[in-house]
């Protein structure tokens, strides 16, 4: 057991400290530079990718979070719709043309039912499927007419983290490929977001060799009453899930919420017991987030953020700086929320690797 964890005293920081491994994994052949485009080795019909209309992502937990992440590059790099839905909330209700949509299941393990009960409703309708997952031979391979990969290589531990990094970053392949295909992606435009991507692994690995200030926050605040955890845009997304580690593996409550929306109720929950925990990179519109910031600690509300190298915000409790990647940038704060989450649950002495009342994967409806 210990071999296996590497040194490592659980399996979920071996995990986090095996992303700059997983990412490499997960873009390694599929770039190509020279003509700014991927290779993802689909076996879609010629042409079927980019006459789609609609895609929608169906997933669970964490990955609909990642899904989340992901319909927004979809929308910003390929310029197609993209709507996300928790997978037990999906009726495919058929009155789209299913030809022109593309249903993507995003599952770690491939054996989520409600996972797999969306995309055999989305099949029975008609529509393409895809399932981009992490397990070969998994059920959702099987259902899916085709499938990519995201090799992120074994999660044991029942808190995904590699996974949903890795996720991301397939889908973001997947989304350069649609632009490049439907032609609304332009050369300039794929090389940058393509050398974004190449930069992400080693600007997780700087973020994580910062682990011993995220331990210190944690000692700071391990026994505060909540923990917000706010940002916008591709920030969103890593807030609900930022929240949902901590709450998963520490059992203290924590909450994400969009920023803009503090101010629309959960203010009134805000003391100087609430550590507000923020996203302020790019594609987060970091103003207007620490604007909210502010708002927190007008009420006593300590403030950790996440902020882009060379971005001036206001004053931060904590500030844990974030290499330059683009879009990518909340992706790499969300390392800094993994090991935060981690170390606060680790100081409590808490079971990281099986927290209570939950699996790994789940096969019941
Ligand atoms: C369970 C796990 C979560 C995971 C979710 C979806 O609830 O505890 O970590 O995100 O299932 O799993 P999947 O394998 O479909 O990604």
């Amino acid at each position: 057991d210990a071999a296996e964890k590497g040194g490592y005293e659980h399996y979920m920081r071996k995990e986090i400290h095996e992303q700059p491994t997983a990412l490499r994994q997960a873009l390694s052949g599929r770039i190509d530079l020279d003509r700014a485009g991927v290779d993802l080795d689909l076996e879609f019909p010629q042409g079927c990718l980019e006459s789609l209309e609609e895609i929608q992502l169906v997933a669970c937990g964490t990955s609909y979070y990642a899904s989340q992440y992901a319909a927004q590059l979809l929308e910003e790099v390929a310029d197609v719709r993209a709507t996300v839905e928790i997978a037990s909330e999906y009726e495919f209700d058929g009155g789209r043309d299913p030809w022109r949509t593309l249903v993507i299941a995003v599952t770690q393990s491939g054996e989520t039912a409600d996972t797999l009960g969306a995309i055999r409703r989305a099949a029975g309708a008609g529509a393409r499927t895809l399932a981009v997952t992490n397990t070969l031979g998994s059920s959702v391979t099987r259902e899916a007419d085709d499938t990519l990969f995201i090799r992120a290589g074994p999660e044991i531990g029942v808190a995904a983290t590699k996974t949903f990094v890795s996720q991301v970053a397939t889908l973001a392949l997947l989304a350069v490929d649609i632009g490049r295909g439907r032609g609304t992606l332009s050369t300039a435009d794929a090389r940058d977001l393509l050398g974004d991507l190449r930069g992400l692994p080693g600007a997780v690995q700087q973020v994580l060799d910062e682990e011993d200030r995220v331990l210190k926050a944690a000692r700071e605040f391990r026994d505060s009453e909540s923990f917000f955890f706010v940002g916008r845009r591709f920030g969103y997304p890593v807030a609900l899930e930022g929240a949902l580690k901590l709450k998963e593996i520490s059992y203290d409550h924590a909450e994400g919420f969009a920023a803009g929306e503090l101010k629309h109720g959960p203010l009134a929950l805000v003391t100087d017991k609430t550590p507000v925990l923020a996203v302020l990179t790019d594609g987060t519109r970091a103003g207007e987030t620490m604007n909210n910031v502010t708002e927190a600690q007008t009420r006593g509300a300590p403030a950790i953020g996440a902020v882009s190298a060379g971005l001036e915000t206001g004053s931060l409790d904590i500030g844990l700086e974030v290499p330059n990647v683009g879009i990518f940038e909340p992706l790499v704060a969300n390392v800094y929320f993994q090991l935060f989450a981690y170390h606060v649950a680790n100081l409590k002495g808490r079971s990281i690797d099986k927290p209570r009342n939950l699996a790994k994967s789940v096969t019941v409806e």
